[in-house]
């Protein structure tokens, strides 16, 4: 049976220490961080986390109904999706992910930009 990513790279213990480091860096984005005014960082760290570790075949489960309804009023358009992906690969290089996985991860990322972009 073929290895997921999240038992390859050490399951929610690396995946909460990704999500935490590339929130550091949402937070430094003049573009980014005015939208993560007086949030609950940690709520959202525990989602993302449960976002991504589902993306890399964990456990955890996140619907696509769930991250529409998380940004359907927050007004985020193309640019700021992107920064938002470019921060995330950083980070993912950063923790020294191997290139196709970070692709494979990057992948379903971008293809969940139409539930998260409601601005042109
Ligand atoms: C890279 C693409 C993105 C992914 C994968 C993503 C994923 C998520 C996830 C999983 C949540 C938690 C949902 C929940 O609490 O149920 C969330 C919440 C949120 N996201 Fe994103 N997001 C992305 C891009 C963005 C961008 C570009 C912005 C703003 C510029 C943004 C702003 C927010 C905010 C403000 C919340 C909290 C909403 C609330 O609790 O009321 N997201 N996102």
């Amino acid at each position: 049976m073929e290895q997921t990513l999240f038992d390859k790279y050490g399951g929610f213990a690396t995946v909460s220490r990704i999500v935490s480091a590339f929130y550091d860096d949402v937070l430094d984005s003049p573009r980014l961080s005015p939208y993560f005014d007086g949030l609950d960082m940690r709520r959202l760290v525990d989602h993302q986390t449960k976002f991504i570790a589902s993306l890399m075949g964990g456990p955890a489960s996140f619907s696509n109904e769930a991250l529409v309804r998380a940004h359907a009023n927050l007004g985020i358009d193309s640019d700021d999706f992107d920064e938002a992906v470019k921060i995330l690969k950083f980070t993912l290089e950063d923790f020294d992910l191997e290139e196709g996985d970070i692709s494979r991860i990057i992948g379903e990322v971008v293809s969940r930009r139409h539930y998260i972009v409601t601005q042109s």
